[in-house]
């Protein structure tokens, strides 16, 4: 069973980051989720971009349990079903979707839905879900419009992704209603095809630090 215990607010509030992948060869899975977790950033979106990116988690899950390890780029339900039988211990989507939501539940895996509106917002909040991703960050308004939320919004926590690199995490990390910042810069994939996981873990272990 491939559930979070604890929740998926307490998990992303232990890191600062959780590293965005996109994985397009089986064999970089492995050694690349040691690179991260030795870096300190046990928490990765694994996202549904290649061909390898099931079985990218599946290896993970089996060979690094330090890991926790979750489906990102999911938009439907059949995608989320083969998240959670390849090993996925959270699903996450670029936006909100209801049915997705509710296949989440039935699932019984943690969902991490992206919003970027007050509409948005309030949809996740209607299906139970008030841990959110906040996509695209940068470009949807950043900082300033988490600040905003803050207000009508107070119980609600985000981990923003999309344009967050080391320089501009800060920024959100010190804000009271994030819990850690997505990217993907971590693990470009120069690094991953070149098979650099030194420099890999050099990276998650400077983002660690950023909290
Ligand atoms: C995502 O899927 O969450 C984004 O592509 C990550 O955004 P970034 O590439 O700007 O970090």
């Amino acid at each position: 069973m491939s559930l979070i215990k604890p929740s998926i607010r307490e998990v992303l509030a232990r890191v600062a980051v959780v590293p965005v992948l996109t994985v397009t060869e089986i064999g970089q899975a492995v050694p690349l989720a040691r690179a991260l977790v030795a870096g300190g950033l046990p928490v990765l979106e694994v996202t549904l971009r290649s061909d390898a990116a099931l079985g990218a988690i599946a290896a993970m899950r089996a060979a690094v349990p330090e890991a926790i390890v979750g489906a990102g780029t999911v938009v439907d339900a059949a995608q989320l079903a083969a998240a959670v039988a390849a090993g996925s211990q959270f699903i996450v989507s670029p936006g909100f979707s209801a049915p997705l939501c509710v296949a989440a539940r039935e699932a019984g895996v943690a969902m991490l839905p992206g919003v970027a509106t007050a509409s948005e917002l309030m949809a996740a909040l209607a299906c139970g879900l008030d841990t959110l991703k906040f996509f695209p960050a940068a470009q949807a308004g950043g900082v300033a419009l988490l600040k905003a939320f803050a207000g009508p919004f107070p119980g609600v926590r985000f981990c923003p992704t999309g344009g967050i690199d080391i320089a501009s995490a800060p920024g959100y990390l010190e804000l009271p209603n994030v819990l850690c910042v997505g990217m993907s810069s971590l693990a470009p994939p120069g690094l991953l095809a070149a098979g650099d996981f030194g420099s890999i873990e050099l990276r998650a272990r400077e983002a660690a630090a950023l909290r």
